[in-house]
């Protein structure tokens, strides 16, 4: 049984530009090639769209759910990397590659 359900991304835009946001940062422009990279995959994963998940400084932000890592900063050419991680289900390469940036640096994933 996989351990994951969903991926979760934030689209939030918090007060037009003024204040920092995943939406700011480009997570809308996640949602097209996500959901079609999910489609064309074998993890079975339904992609969620939500507003907000408080770390709005460090976005785009995404999430296994349940309660599985989040992955910070997350940029349109990462999504390949995301996809392919996801498919072998090295969730462990995934949170290191994407973890928070002000506790570990972006580690490189072969
Ligand atoms: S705007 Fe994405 S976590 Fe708050």
């Amino acid at each position: 049984m996989k351990p994951y359900t969903k991926l979760r991304l934030c689209i939030n835009w918090r007060a037009g530009d003024v204040l920092p946001s995943c939406g700011q940062n480009g997570s809308r422009g996640l949602i097209d090639p996500l959901e079609k990279g999910l489609a064309a995959g074998t993890s079975d994963l339904e992609l969620e769209t939500v507003h907000c998940m408080g770390k709005c400084h460090i976005g785009p932000i995404l999430q296994l759910i349940p309660q599985g890592p989040m992955l910070f900063g997350v940029q349109e050419n990462d999504i390949d990397t995301i996809l392919d991680l996801l498919e072998k289900g090295r969730y462990e390469d995934l949170a290191n590659r994407f973890a928070e940036p002000s506790t570990t640096k972006k580690a490189e994933v072969s």
